[in-house]
């Protein structure tokens, strides 16, 4: 009882923000869904329920070895930094890899989960949203990884690309070098990110139809979305994700 007082309490806490004051504000229909959902007082918004399926991403414009010329140095760059990262902490390692699947969900992948808000009255950005705030990890590696491309070639490797070759060495440093994904570099970066876009990321307490549909939303189907489920054999969640699920749960 005490551990289900606790949780609850917990999830208030996460919940309370400026829009917790409005009663509709606890129907999420995209990240974050409470687990006593009232299908009654929280209707499936329209725009869940009938995302149109989008042709699946073509990846063209994308080469493997695309800074073989432009900056031989790149991808060597990132890899020494990841493996640091991940040697210290595997940890971040899994960061990397949700970060490279957050950035990509919204907008494609162009880095837009790196931008920080400017001082010239923007909104939030991707990376202050509810699923990503105090969550996403991984972040000093990318920019450790790009300071040192940039004193070696400036002005010439993306940031999204930086993103994705970090995710494929987290994969294969995780995976005893098991895994190692051709990774395409050619992505542009985007100068776009709104935090109210990352609703469009599949939610911890999502039903079935609702996952579906985020993901045929960014033209992935449900096989892939399977698979690509896989990444949560490694990794952290916080408690208040899962322990509904259990009757009894040691807090600890
Ligand atoms: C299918 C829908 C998905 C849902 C509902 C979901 C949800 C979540 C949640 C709730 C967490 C815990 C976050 C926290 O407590 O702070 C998490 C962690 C994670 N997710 Fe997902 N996720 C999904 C798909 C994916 C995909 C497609 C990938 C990558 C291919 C991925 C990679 C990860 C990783 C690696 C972690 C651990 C991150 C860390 O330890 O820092 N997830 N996910
Ligand atoms: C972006 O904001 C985060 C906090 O949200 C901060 O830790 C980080 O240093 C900032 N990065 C830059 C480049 O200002
Ligand atoms: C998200 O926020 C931006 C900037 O505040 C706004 O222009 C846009 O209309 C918002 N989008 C949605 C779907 O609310």
């Amino acid at each position: 009882m005490a551990t289900k007082l606790a949780a609850l309490i917990v999830l208030a806490a996460f919940l309370a923000g400026p829009a917790a004051s409005e009663a509709a504000s606890i129907c999420f229909n995209g990240w974050l869904r409470l687990p006593t959902y009232n299908p009654v007082l929280c209707r499936p918004r329209p725009d869940v329920q009938t995302r149109q399926r989008r042709p699946a991403p073509s990846g063209s414009g994308l080469t493997s070895g695309y800074y073989n010329t432009r900056c031989p140095s790149a991808e060597k760059i990132v890899t020494n930094a990841v493996k640091k990262a991940v040697d210290a902490n595997p940890g971040i390692g899994a960061g990397l890899i949700r970060l490279f699947f957050h950035d990509c969900f919204l907008r494609g992948c162009d880095g837009s989960v790196l931008l920080n808000t400017t001082n010239s009255k923007n909104s939030d950005t991707e990376r202050e949203g509810p699923p990503n705030q105090n969550s996403l990890r991984g972040f000093e590696v990318v920019d450790e990884a790009k300071a040192a491309i940039e004193a070696a070639c400036p002005d010439t490797v993306s940031c999204a690309d930086i993103v994705a070759y970090a995710a494929r060495d987290a994969s294969y440093f995780l995976s005893d070098r098991k895994i190692n994904i051709q990774m395409p570099g050619g992505r542009y970066d985007g100068r776009e990110s709104f935090s109210n876009e990352t609703d469009q990321l599949p939610g911890p307490f999502s039903n079935l139809p609702a996952l579906q549909g985020s993901f045929a939303a960014k033209g992935l189907t449900s096989d892939e979305m399977v698979t690509l489920s896989g990444a949560h054999t490694i990794g952290r969640a916080r408690c208040l994700f899962f322990s509904s699920r259990f009757s009894e749960m040691d807090s600890a």
